[in-house]
């Protein structure tokens, strides 16, 4: 069952409510549309596959910021993990419990450190230079530091390059070969570290849970070397990853049990809490970009549908050649000829592209017309290109009613920048 799904009269509904009645009640530019019951259940698929383990669902708020949803993630149980300091600011506005909380990141910055260390969330070490920056931080703030090893397994996650984060050439975390280095530094600081885990994360929409199993029996290994030494280390964090359907074919995709029981006697085995950081899989599919068209256009041999959304609210299909879903939000009429288009935005550029070859009836100017899975890196790597500012977002309540959880951008917003200079 899917929040996003056509009824029988043709028209695409968000739960019970039609996509075209919403358009006709808010401010006529692309906005996103969420479905709240979705992001629960989702939350409901992760809490009922980690019944039986001690656990964390660390929400990776990179996925998708908005404070209203951070604050319903947070009221269903999520911890949060975060790769900058405002991201850290937020979580702890937002209500999170900081021991639910990991700060992670290649190149976190010594007073974001400082703010971890004294709020009391596990950080993820990830080089020398961290180790040594966390040092200083926990100095600082007076208090000592969970930590945990970000240990790159060189397992190959079969994805996109973007989005590929745990092989051995990765810029994110450290080799095995330097685990021993690691170990013998956190001895020499007993007063500033703790060493409670270790983490992996091996990149995004991933879709085979043999690959989170390989690298979960590394990693068992690696903290079984860990323990051998005398320390007390209770967590494995298995990352974020798990890839959700964006083809809608109704592929059967692994989702969180299947995840979950692919780990679940080894982490029993060793007694320890698992961590996850789910950003994809928690969001994705409860949100679409809902833009209206602006016209339709040919050249040469190719069909354009020219919307008002563009690279700038979704940047995805331009940046990783994602696919997202395309589907119009009222039924064609029974005669309508289907074309093959590409969905282009109005940005100054050949790569402002939602979609290439969709196969899509003719649609009629201001018609609707949605990019489906848009929930999970699509808002929060929007960008004012072209001054296009960043849309509203809202959502559809348990009880039905639509109400706006994020005002969009005005050009206003933008002039604020330079008052008083
Ligand atoms: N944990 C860590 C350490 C991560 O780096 C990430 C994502 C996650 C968790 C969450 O992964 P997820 O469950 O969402 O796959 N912008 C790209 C995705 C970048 C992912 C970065 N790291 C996209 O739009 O596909």
């Amino acid at each position: 069952e899917h929040c996003f799904s056509k009824k029988a009269d043709g028209f695409l509904y968000c739960e019970d409510v039609k996509v075209q009645d919403v358009m006709e009640t808010v401010e006529k530019r692309p906005f996103y549309l969420y479905s709240k019951p979705q992001i629960t259940r989702n939350v409901v698929a992760y809490k009922q596959a980690l019944e039986g383990l001690n656990s964390i669902i660390g929400y990776a708020i990179k996925a998708n910021n908005n404070y209203k949803i951070l604050e319903h993630l947070r009221k269903l149980g999520c911890g949060a993990v975060l790769v900058s300091g405002n991201e850290l600011r937020l979580a702890l506005r937002a209500g999170f419990d900081p021991t639910k909380c990991i700060f992670n990141g290649n190149g976190k910055l010594l007073e974001d450190l400082v703010l971890a260390a004294q709020e009391g969330v596990f950080v993820n070490v990830d080089s020398e230079f961290d180790l040594e920056n966390i040092v200083v931080a926990s100095r600082i703030a007076g208090k000592k530091v969970n930590v945990l090893l970000r240990i790159n397994p060189d397992v190959d996650p079969q994805v996109h390059p973007y989005v590929a984060t745990g092989n051995k050439n990765s810029k994110f975390g450290i080799r095995n070969e330097k685990l021993q280095w690691f170990l013998d530094a956190v001895k020499a600081h007993p007063n500033e570290l703790k060493l409670v885990g270790a983490h992996c994360h091996l990149g995004s929409t991933i879709t085979k849970v043999d690959i989170f199993r390989d690298a979960a029996v590394l990693m068992v290994n690696y903290i079984d070397k860990i323990r051998a030494q005398g320390f007390e280390v209770d967590y494995l964090n298995i990352g974020g990853g798990l890839g959700i359907d964006y083809y809608h074919t109704g592929a059967v995709l692994p989702k969180p049990r299947n995840l979950i029981d692919t780990v679940r006697e080894l982490v029993l085995s060793r007694n320890l809490n698992l961590i996850i950081e789910p950003g994809r899989s928690l969001i994705a599919n409860t949100c679409c970009l809902v833009n209206h068209v602006t016209g339709v256009k040919t050249n040469g041999t190719k069909n354009f549908i020219v919307i008002d959304g563009s690279m700038a609210e979704l940047i995805r299909p331009s940046l990783y050649d994602a696919y997202q879903h395309i589907e119009l939000v009222s039924p064609a009429p029974q005669d309508a000829e289907i074309s093959k288009f590409d969905v282009v935005g109005p940005v100054c550029e050949s790569a402002d592209f939602l979609g290439k070859e969709r196969e899509l009836p003719t649609p009629d100017r201001g018609a609707g017309l949605v990019v489906h899975d848009a929930g999970a890196y699509c808002m929060s790597m929007a960008s004012t290109y072209n001054l296009k500012m960043r849309p509203p977002e809202y959502w559809v309540e348990e009880d039905g009613s639509v109400s706006k959880i994020r005002h969009g951008e005005t050009f206003e917003d933008n002039m604020r920048f330079f008052e008083g200079l």
